[in-house]
């Protein structure tokens, strides 16, 4: 048997000694607060040793006008008191005089003591008279009062039927009684408990080793009680970040172990480099308004050097500096300088390029970008991509694999295959699928190696390895699940249960 807690044993005598009952009693009896008995119960009945059950006892409160009621008797009694005093009969105005009541208590006084039958009307002479007819009769509602001359409240099931029927008939006048349910815990020893019970007496263990005791050594002359971990314990829901920024952090923290440096740009960018400056045609249907959101008014866009325009656009229109044949169209600045939302993090990678013209460098983003997507379960309009470069002198497509194959490790993500795939900025392109458990294989990233129409109009000439995909995606898998728009609902249930540690 697993050993028991000082005050799972403090309880268990006392169960055993007095009976079980009501929780605020049973903590009472065993010289604790409620909280520690509560928890006590629960260690108890995770092991067996007492039984819990719940009821809902409803408890009457008498109100202001019941108070008055029960201390100087119904409004109905004291009238028929008055008409005692008058001689058992008079006459109604003279009555209603004598009463001292105003016209509603009086009137609700007189419709009470009738309905009683305590008294009864006669008219003589066209004058009404009131006589008393059964006064000594103690009503039910007057004995349910009595009860209530010196408490406050009272549980409705230690009441007869008799004073039941009264509680009903008086809860309709105002400000009598108040009913309100309460849930009662109700606990009794269990046979194992009794047993138990008898054995825990003589034990004399330490809950808390306290400094002193370790000071003084005096621990070495008791016993002490070993830590039970699978107690069962509330659950709690302290604060924590939401699921997704905490993707994003580790995503991050993949890049940074793996010697990246982060960078970021504007959310608004020209056309120029969403687009244009990664060798994307003008007439792509990516850069439809389909696809993409433009910004609409602001013309004046500055992109950056009239040299460094000039050679993306002779890329664009005949090879320029590459050597190539470039797209063999007529290419048009205006279009270059449309503002849209970046639809891709790569429009902040060859902006750095150009900016830095490295010939050595590891960088990466995990960024929002926007797409005009219709949204559904796989599709959101805002997302967040997770992008990476490599530069260097010898860098190939080998070691772009490799590379990947490690980012996706860190995350968690052993089996990766890759095979080739199209974009208009790199060659050769790769499409990775990774194996995610409990899920099966997805696509991730898209990948490959910068175009020399994207680099060398940019200033920079060494090969650039360059991967980027979506994070919501990823995510999803891991938190198992199907509907993407629910990492954005922030369902606090869900927040709530959403495990730390994925
Ligand atoms: N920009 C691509 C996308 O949005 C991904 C990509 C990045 C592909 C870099 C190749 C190189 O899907």
């Amino acid at each position: 048997m697993k050993p028991l807690h000082s005050l799972e044993r403090k309880l268990l005598s006392s169960l055993a000694r007095d009976d079980g009952g009501l929780l605020e009693d049973v903590a009472l009896k065993a010289d604790m607060t409620i909280d520690q008995a509560r928890r006590a119960v629960e260690w108890l009945r995770s092991k067996g040793m007492v039984e819990v059950g719940t009821t809902t006892r409803y408890k009457i409160e008498i109100g202001d006008e019941g108070r008055r009621a029960a201390d100087h008797g119904l409004p109905e009694r004291r009238l028929v008191e008055v008409l005692k005093k008058l001689g058992g009969e008079a006459e109604l105005h003279e009555l209603s005089k004598a009463s001292n009541l105003t016209p509603k208590e009086f009137s609700a006084a007189f419709g009470h003591a009738r309905v009683k039958n305590w008294i009864g009307t006669v008219s003589i002479d066209d004058k009404a008279f009131v006589k008393i007819l059964t006064p000594d009769q103690i009503s039910p509602e007057e004995s349910l009062l009595k009860k209530f001359v010196s408490k406050k409240d009272l549980f409705l099931d230690e009441l007869s039927e008799e004073e039941k029927k009264a509680v009903s008939i008086l809860i309709k006048r105002p400000d009598y009684f108040m009913m309100r349910p309460l849930k009662t815990i109700d606990i009794t020893l269990t046979e194992l408990g009794m047993k138990t019970a008898e054995t825990v007496k003589e034990v004399k263990e330490i809950d808390n080793l306290t400094p002193e005791l370790i000071i003084s050594g005096r621990w070495r002359e008791h016993k002490l009680r070993p830590f039970d971990v699978e107690a069962v314990a509330p659950t709690i829901y302290p604060g924590k970040k939401h699921p997704l920024q905490r993707f994003i952090d580790e995503v991050r923290e993949a890049f940074i172990s793996l010697g990246f440096e982060e960078i970021a740009g504007p959310v608004i960018q020209p056309a120029f480099w969403n687009f244009d400056a990664l060798f994307v045609p003008q007439d792509h249907p990516a850069r439809d308004m389909q696809d993409t959101f433009y910004i609409s008014k602001i013309k004046d866009v500055k992109i950056g050097s009239q040299d460094m325009i000039e050679r993306v656009s002779r890329v664009h229109i005949d090879g320029g500096i590459t050597g190539s044949r470039g797209w063999g169209y007529d290419w048009r600045l205006d279009e270059a300088k449309r503002l849209v939302l970046r639809t891709h993090t790569t429009a902040v990678t060859v902006k750095y390029l150009a900016d830095n013209k490295v010939s050595e460098a590891k960088v990466f983003s995990v960024d929002k970008v926007f797409r005009n997507e219709k949204l559904d379960t796989k599709h959101l309009a805002e997302l967040h991509q997770i992008e990476g470069i490599v530069v260097g002198r010898k860098v190939t497509l080998r070691d772009l694999m490799g590379v990947l194959n490690e980012f996706y490790e860190i995350l968690g993500l052993k089996k990766v295959k890759f095979w080739p795939t199209y974009f208009p900025y790199t060659e050769p392109s790769l499409q990775s699928i990774v194996y995610v458990e409990g899920f099966g294989w997805m696509e991730l990233c898209g990948m490959g190696i910068f175009r020399p129409e994207v680099t060398l109009p940019l200033g920079v000439k060494n090969p650039v390895l360059a991967w980027g995909g979506g994070l919501e995606r990823l995510l999803m898998t891991k938190l198992h699940i199907e509907d993407i728009r629910e990492l954005y609902e922030n369902n606090i249930d869900w927040l709530r249960k959403v495990p730390l540690c994925l």
